[in-house]
C-alpha cells in the first residue's frame, strides 16, 4: 500500500464505477458521480477526459468497456445491486453502517436512504489518509468515523466501539471488493469481529471471489494474479460459495441472496451482458 495515497485497486474500481455511468456500459445512470471527487488529482484528471470522450463518441465507449476486460460492467452492476441490498436495509431499520475496506466507495454519501445514519468507514492506514481528506469535501446528515485498521494484524472490533460505533444497534455493512486480498486467517477473524458487534436486525454484504476466474481461459488465470500482484495488492483470498454460505451460516447469518455478473444483468441490464464475467460474487445476509 502507498503512503497518504488511496490503494491502486481501490481507485480503479471507484474509476471502473464511474465510467459505467458514462455511456461505457448498457446499465447506464449515475451509478456513482462522487468517484472523480474522492480520487487523487491525477485520476480524477484522466477519469474527466475519458469520460468526455466516452459520452460523446461511441466507439470510445465501445474501446474502453473492451480494454477493461468486463471490469466496467462488473463494477458497475456489483454497485447497482448493493445499492439496492442497503436500500432495503435502511428501509427495515437498521440505525448504522460500516464499510469495511471502504476504499474510494462513496455509497454512504450518494444515497438519500443512507444519508442521515451514523456511519464508520474502515479501511487500511494509507487508503483511509486520502479518504478522510478527500470525502471531508462533501457533507453527510449523519457525518463520517474513519478507522483504520489494518484486517492482517490488527482487530476492528475495539477500533469500531472507540469510535463511538453502538453494538447494541443493527448495523448494516458493506465489504466489497476487499476479501479477495485477504488470507483465509483474516477474513474468518474479521467476519468474527463482524458477528461479535452484530446485533438482531443487522444486515452483510460480503463479496467473495471464487477460486477459478470462469469466463478466463484456465491458460491466462497466472496473468490475471500476475496483474494484480503488480499493482502491489495480489489476489489471495478464493473461496467457494459453499464455504462461504457454511462459514456465515455457523457464525449465526441467515443467508438471504447470493449473486453475480449473470443475476445483476438479468436484473440492471436489460440481459446486456458483459463479454467477460468475472468470478465474483455477493453474499446477503442478516440476523
Ligand atoms: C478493491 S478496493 C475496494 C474498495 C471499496 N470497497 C470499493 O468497492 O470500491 C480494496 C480495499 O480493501 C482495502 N484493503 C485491502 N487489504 C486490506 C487490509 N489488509 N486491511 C485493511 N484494508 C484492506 C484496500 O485499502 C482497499 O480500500
Amino acid at each position: 500500500m502507498r503512503a497518504n495515497l488511496p490503494s491502486r485497486t481501490a481507485t480503479i474500481v471507484s474509476a471502473a464505477r464511474y465510467l459505467s455511468g458514462e455511456g461505457v456500459s448498457p446499465i447506464g445512470g449515475d451509478v456513482d458521480g462522487l468517484a472523480p471527487l474522492l480520487s487523487p488529482p491525477h485520476a480524477a484528471g484522466w477519469l474527466s477526459r475519458i469520460a468526455r470522450l466516452t459520452r460523446s463518441s461511441p466507439m470510445a465507449a465501445k474501446l474502453v468497456r473492451t480494454a477493461s476486460g468486463g471490469l466496467v460492467d462488473h463494477a458497475g452492476l456489483r454497485t447497482r445491486y448493493i445499492d439496492r441490498v442497503a436500500r432495503e436495509a435502511a428501509a427495515s431499520g437498521i440505525g448504522q453502517m460500516v464499510v469495511v475496506g471502504a476504499g474510494l466507495d462513496a455509497r454512504a454519501y450518494r444515497l438519500e436512504a443512507l444519508l442521515h445514519l451514523p456511519l464508520f468507514e474502515v479501511d487500511h492506514p494509507a487508503t483511509q489518509g486520502w479518504k478522510r481528506q478527500a470525502s471531508s469535501r462533501i457533507h453527510r446528515t449523519g457525518g463520517v468515523r474513519h478507522v483504520s485498521v489494518d484486517f492482517l494484524v490488527e482487530r476492528l472490533g475495539a477500533r469500531l466501539l472507540a469510535e463511538g460505533f453502538a453494538a447494541a444497534v443493527p448495523t448494516l455493512w458493506v465489504w466489497e471488493g476487499v476479501t479477495p486480498y485477504l488470507t483465509a486467517e483474516a477474513r474468518k477473524s474479521t467476519l468474527a469481529e463482524i458477528v461479535a458487534l452484530s446485533a438482531a436486525g443487522s444486515w452483510l454484504a460480503e463479496s467473495y471471489m471464487l477460486p477459478a476466474l470462469a469466463s478466463i481461459p484456465r491458460a491466462l488465470l497466472p496473468l490475471v494474479r500476475a496483474a494484480f500482484g503488480g499493482l502491489g495488492e495480489p489476489l489471495v483470498g478464493a473461496v467457494t460459495t459453499e464455504e462461504i454460505h457454511r462459514e456465515l451460516r455457523e457464525s449465526g447469518w441467515q443467508v438471504t441472496d447470493d449473486a453475480g455478473t449473470m443475476e445483476w444483468v438479468e436484473s440492471f441490464a436489460g440481459g446486456d451482458g458483459p463479454s467477460v464475467a468475472l468470478l465474483e460474487r455477493v453474499v446477503v445476509c442478516r440476523r
